[in-house]
């Protein structure tokens, strides 16, 4: 039996917050030194590594994507929830009704971008709303893009399955509307499926594409950051945003430098990129 303590120097300690910070922007200080030794530990049993320079090993090798994951995985939280944080979706429908109901007429394409969507109940969320707000004749030219750095999430937001407890009170009438039960499953339903597409992407490397969106939920990722990461992440997320597009972020975050990045708050934790 590994004693956690004994296990892990300052120095491990140090090495695991630098990969964890260039793999995925996560932040790690002291105050997390207990998480990451409990997670660090368990890892090292399920690998059956035998000390912590024998798991470095086996990060710098061929299967040090997975491990990296793994750990990534497990030193966030994936909560999430339908609707969560209800006002945001009101403001996505008003916005899809009234702000680019002329684009949508003209049969332009219009990007939502759920940009830690974990297990896809945010990009699903999104996907109802869209259905309700444009006209089923237009509904084909809306996409909703799920991402996350965590494949296991993403997986399962492909699969699409969840379970009945997870429908939120008094949303029964929508859920029964776009999906299909199976004894305590549901499942969504063709068209809205069709409109969701779910990728494994950190928010802080890359972006494979040029697109720019109508709307952005970035909720409750930003916590892990440090602030030159979150300031930076604000920035390119504002320049991928329409004009009259939106950003919706979490109830604990908060974007200071709104007007420089040509934002204007519009209701709660909510911005409209205006410039
Ligand atoms: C608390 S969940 C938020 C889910 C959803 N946005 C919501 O508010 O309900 C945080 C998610 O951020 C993801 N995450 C953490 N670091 C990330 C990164 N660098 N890039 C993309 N996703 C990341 C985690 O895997 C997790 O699924």
């Amino acid at each position: 039996m590994i004693n956690n303590h004994k296990l892990l120097s300052k120095k491990d300690l140090l090495t695991i917050a630098k990969i964890a910070k260039k793999i995925s922007g996560i932040h790690l200080d002291q105050s997390k030194k207990y998480t990451i030794q409990s997670v660090i530990s368990r890892r090292i049993r399920e690998v059956n590594a035998e000390n912590i320079n024998d798991y470095f090993k086996l990060m710098e090798s061929m299967e040090g994507e997975y491990e990296k994951d793994k750990i990534i995985s497990a030193l966030t939280t994936n909560v999430t929830s339908f609707f969560r944080e209800k006002h945001h979706f009101d403001y996505l429908h008003k916005l899809l009704c009234c702000d680019f109901h002329a684009e949508i007429m003209r049969e332009e394409r219009i990007r939502i971008w759920s940009s830690a969507c974990s297990s896809g109940e945010e990009a699903y969320s999104a996907a109802m709303t869209a259905a309700e707000a444009v006209n089923y004749s237009h509904i084909k030219k809306i996409k909703i893009l799920g991402t996350d750095i965590d494949p296991e999430m993403i997986r399962r937001a492909q699969d699409g399955i969840y379970f009945k407890n997870n429908i939120p009170k008094n949303f029964s009438e929508k859920f029964n509307k776009f999906c299909d039960f199976s004894g305590e499953e549901f499942y969504f339903s063709r068209n809205i499926k069709d409109l969701v597409l779910f990728k494994k992407l950190n928010i802080i490397g890359e972006w494979p594409f040029q697109a720019k969106f109508h709307a952005i939920f970035c909720r409750n990722v930003t916590i892990y950051f440090d602030k030159k990461t979150t300031d930076l992440l604000w920035r390119r997320l504002s320049s991928r945003l329409h004009v009259k597009g939106e950003i919706y972020i979490g109830h604990s975050e908060r974007i200071t430098n709104f007007e420089e990045l040509g934002l204007r708050p519009i209701g709660i934790n909510a911005y409209k990129k205006v410039v």
